[in-house]
């Protein structure tokens, strides 16, 4: 009996164990505003003055808010709208009550096809709004600003398009922002880095242009933008450091998009971050110095850039480091530290470089012209190279 318990356990443990390890993904974050199933009940009248009493109006509003959301559902597969009928609207399938107002709704994989309609914003206890695999097309009413307790908002794995929809900036409350996998285009507003938000995913779009210079004042632990098309350098600029240095920030992805230049030496004011994946970009030049603060980093994937000089110690002593990924980029040495990683229990793939006396490299004429291989990437003038102190000076200043 004992040895089939282990055994489960153990299987138990090996599945789960990729699934927790992969971070890229982006992390749930989770609201405790704590909704039942049609917890409400419609109790709310019993204590009401009469039928005007304000819960009744509120259930009235919303009622008339979800009647007029499914007139704009063109299609429903598997059925699940059809017992959104009847005033108690707690009883819906994906509508959930707290205190016999509309808390959340949570239609995620529900394959409906339709659009948001602007009367979602009578909803105003509503604090979820879960739409993911979906296939809701056009973009989002700018009456979602009257969503006053909206926290959560995933419309992810739809087909919603146009500019980036400002009006989620003007959502008060607002902190989990998921509009990852739709077709969104057009560039980034500032004002959502400016914006009080935890979670910011963008990735699987069509955003393009700079990303706002601001990127680094963002208060957000998870900052997805991979998978775009944006363009230019990495907005971390080691001038402006004073006032943005942010604290918060775990994972940040640029994956897959077209950013030229250095990687900044701003970049190490991430101070707490654990994963950063900057790979498939057009990056040039060496890596600078300042990459030796981010103490905490587990994940750092530079692969195919143009990155080059040789990989040092700055990397390659990190000690949270579990995933290191250098590949296809024009690197031409590996430091003590380096070669000794190969021995830590850490993932390290520097495939496809030119690194002398090694295994899978590029073939000898590719390293002959490193592009931007002269660049130091210590553009900017100061008296002297930024270090870690530095940074935490600059960033502290008031
Ligand atoms: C709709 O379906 C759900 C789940 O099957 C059920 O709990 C709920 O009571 C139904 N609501 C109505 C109004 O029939
Ligand atoms: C390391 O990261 C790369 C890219 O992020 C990924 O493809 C690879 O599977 C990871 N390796 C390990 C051992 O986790």
């Amino acid at each position: 009996m004992e040895k089939t318990f282990l055994l489960s356990f153990l299987f138990l443990l090996f599945h789960l164990a990729p699934a927790k390890a992969d971070l890229g993904v982006g992390i749930g974050i989770g609201i405790g505003i704590g909704i039942g199933n049609g917890g409400g009940g419609g109790g709310g009248a019993n204590n009401s003055p009469g039928p005007s009493g304000p819960s009744v109006s509120k259930m009235d509003m919303a009622y008339k808010s979800l009647q007029a959301w499914k007139s704009a559902i063109t299609d429903d597969p598997l059925k699940i709208l059809d017992n959104w009928t009847g005033s108690n609207v707690c009883f819906y399938n994906g509508v959930f009550c707290s205190n016999s107002f509309v808390a959340g709704i949570d239609l995620n994989h529900a394959n409906l096809q339709g659009t948001l309609v602007k009367d979602l914003s009578l909803l105003t206890d509503l604090s979820l709004l879960h739409l993911n695999s979906n296939r809701f097309t056009g973009t989002i009413p700018d009456t979602f600003k009257d969503l006053s307790s909206l926290k959560e908002l995933d419309l992810s794995n739809n087909q919603f398009s146009g500019e980036f929809p400002t009006v989620v900036l003007n959502i008060p409350n607002l902190i989990y922002l998921d509009l990852r996998f739709n077709s969104f285009s057009g560039t980034l507003p500032d004002e959502l880095f400016r914006k009080n938000l935890d979670a910011i995913l963008l990735n699987n779009n069509q955003f393009q242009g700079q990303i706002p210079q601001n990127l680094a004042s963002s208060s957000a632990s998870v900052i997805n933008l991979a998978n775009n098309k944006f363009t230019g350098t990495i907005p971390i600029s080691s001038l402006g450091l004073v006032g943005t240095y942010n604290s918060k920030l775990k994972e940040i992805l640029f994956l897959n998009n077209q950013l030229t230049g250095c990687i900044p030496q701003g970049v190490g004011l991430f101070r707490d971050v654990q994963v950063l994946d900057v790979s498939f970009n057009s990056l040039v030049g060496h890596l600078p110095g300042t990459l030796s603060c981010l103490e905490d980093i587990e994940v750092l994937n530079l692969a195919h850039n143009q990155l080059s000089g040789e990989l040092s110690d700055v990397v390659c002593s990190l000690k949270s480091l579990v995933n290191l990924t250098v590949a296809y980029n024009f690197f031409n040495g590996l430091s003590q530290e380096c070669s000794r990683l190969l021995i830590r229990n850490v993932g390290f793939d520097f495939s496809d470089n030119c690194i002398p006396g090694r295994d899978m490299q590029r073939p000898k004429p590719e390293c002959s012209v490193i592009p931007g291989g002269s660049l130091s990437c210590l553009r900017i003038p100061i008296p002297k190279p930024l270090d870690c102190a530095s940074l935490a000076i600059a960033s502290s200043s008031p």
